[in-house]
């Protein structure tokens, strides 16, 4: 019995390795840094939206450190995190298109739309869940605006 399963344990662990192995990872410490911050935001939102969907039971100081995070992770400067010659076609392992690198003053304004959002959140998301619900829409709304504009589908 011990046997069998040390064989799927095995099986189970070389299957991971070589999806590892396929998967493309950045070597690039920008790009790393800028998926990074990313990771961040959807860890925050994904409370907030757990609990503007009923999902999870709405706690005030939960939202609250969620926004305050999202908030605070956008005081980030990632004037050096979006080098040219780091979007999808020049890099693999990137889902940026070149089109952010042609259109600054519109990313920059789907930035601010995102930090507008995030700051209506933090005063929104203690107060009680209607509140909550209200400003989710505006914050996954700037989330989606600039993937839509500018990343690439997972599969490419
Ligand atoms: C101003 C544009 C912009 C805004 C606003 C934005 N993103 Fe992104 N996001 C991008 C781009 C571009 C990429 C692709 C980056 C890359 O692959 O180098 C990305 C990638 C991601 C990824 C994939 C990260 C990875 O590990 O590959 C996640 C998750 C994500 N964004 C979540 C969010 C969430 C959640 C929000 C809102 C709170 C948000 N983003 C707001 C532009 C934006």
């Amino acid at each position: 019995m011990m046997k069998k399963y040390s064989i799927l344990a095995a099986g189970l662990v070389s299957v991971a390795v070589i999806g590892t192995a396929i998967a493309q990872e950045t070597e690039n410490p920008a790009i790393k840094a800028r998926t990074s911050i990313m990771k961040l935001y959807s860890f925050n939102i994904a409370t907030l939206g757990g609990m503007a969907k009923g999902e999870t039971e709405y706690d005030a100081e939960a939202a609250t450190r969620a926004a305050n995070n999202i908030v605070a992770v956008l005081q980030i400067d990632q004037s050096e995190m979006w080098p040219a010659g780091s979007d999808n076609v020049s890099d693999p392992s990137t889902r940026a298109l070149p089109d952010i690198w042609e259109n600054f003053p519109d990313v920059g304004t789907k930035a601010q739309a995102l930090a507008d959002a995030a700051v209506a959140m933090q005063a929104a998301a203690g107060q009680d869940v209607d509140s909550l619900k209200a400003a989710m829409g505006p914050l996954g709304g700037a989330c989606s605006a600039c993937h839509k504009a500018y990343r690439a589908p997972e599969d490419k």
